[in-house]
C-alpha cells in the first residue's frame, strides 16, 4: 500500500530561503518560495513517514501531520538540522541556503549619509549544512541535496554530490522561469552517487516530490 511505504521512517525536509540579517530591518535572501520543499514534506507524509519540515521563511500552508520548525538564517537552519538528524533515517535539503552572510549585523538601522554615496557590504561564508551533516552520517541514513544551477547543470550537480558526500542530488535548472524558484512546476534530473541519471518530465512540484520519495524508498529505505 502506497500510504505505508515509509511507515516507521523519520525524514527531515528543509524548505524555503534563508535570510541573513544586515540590521534590525534588512536582510539578504533569495527567491525560494518553499513550494518544492513543502511538496516533498507532503509526499513523504503521504507515504507514511514521520516528517519534520524545517522551514526558512516560507508563507505556505503547512502540510497536515507534519512537524514544523521555523528558522530564519543559515546558522539557525544548521542548528535545527543538527538537532534532528541523529534520530532521522534521512535528510532532504530543498532549502535555498545563503552561502554568505553580512560580516557584521548592525544593532541599529543603518543610515544613509550625504558623505556615503556608495556602500560596500562585507560578507563571510556560511557553514555548508550538507557538508557538515554528511560527516556524521550513519550507515542506513540517506542524505539528498538539490543543485540549483543556471549553467552546466549536470556537471555542477555532479561536483556537488561528491563535495557534499550525498546519496542523491536533484539537479534543477533555475535559469528557466517555468521550473525554478517560485514556479508551480519543475523538471529535474536525479543523479545518483554511482553516476546513474534519471530525467523527469515537466510536471507539478507535487509530482516531482512523489517521484523523489519513490526513488528514495526504492533505493535507500526499503
Ligand atoms: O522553493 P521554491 O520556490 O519551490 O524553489 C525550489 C528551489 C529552486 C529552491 C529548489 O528546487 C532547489 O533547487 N533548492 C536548492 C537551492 C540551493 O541552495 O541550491 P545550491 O545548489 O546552492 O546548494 C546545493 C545543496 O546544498 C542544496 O541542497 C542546499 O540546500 C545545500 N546547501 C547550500 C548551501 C549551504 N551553505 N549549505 C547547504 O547545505
Amino acid at each position: 500500500d502506497a500510504s505505508d511505504r515509509l511507515s516507521g521512517k523519520k525524514l527531515i525536509v528543509t524548505a524555503g530561503g534563508t535570510r541573513e540579517a544586515l540590521d534590525p530591518v534588512r536582510y539578504l535572501t533569495n527567491r525560494s518560495s518553499g513550494k518544492m520543499g513543502y511538496a516533498i514534506a507532503a509526499a513523504a507524509q503521504g507515504a507514511g513517514a514521520e516528517v519534520t519540515l524545517i522551514s526558512a521563511n516560507s508563507a505556505l500552508p503547512v502540510p497536515n501531520h507534519v512537524r514544523l520548525i521555523r528558522v530564519e538564517s543559515a546558522n539557525e537552519l544548521l542548528a535545527a538540522v543538527k538537532k534532528a538528524f541523529p534520530v532521522a533515517d534521512g535528510l532532504i535539503m530543498a532549502a535555498a541556503v545563503a552561502d554568505y552572510r553580512p560580516a557584521v549585523v548592525a544593532n541599529q538601522k543603518i543610515k544613509k549619509t550625504a558623505a556615503n554615496q556608495t556602500m560596500t557590504l562585507e560578507l563571510v561564508r556560511n557553514p555548508d549544512i550538507l557538508q557538515t551533516i554528511s560527516t556524521s552520517k550513519r550507515p542506513g541514513q540517506v542524505v539528498v541535496g538539490f543543485a540549483a544551477e543556471t549553467n552546466d547543470l549536470i556537471a555542477n550537480a555532479a561536483k556537488k554530490i561528491k563535495a557534499k558526500k550525498l546519496d542523491l542530488i536533484v539537479a534543477n535548472d533555475v535559469a528557466n522561469k517555468q521550473i525554478g524558484f517560485n514556479a508551480d512546476q519543475n523538471q529535474v534530473t536525479f543523479l545518483f552517487a554511482d553516476g546513474q541519471q534519471i530525467k523527469s518530465p515537466l510536471e507539478s512540484k507535487a509530482a516531482i516530490a512523489e517521484r523523489l520519495i519513490q526513488l528514495i524508498t526504492d533505493h535507500f529505505l526499503n
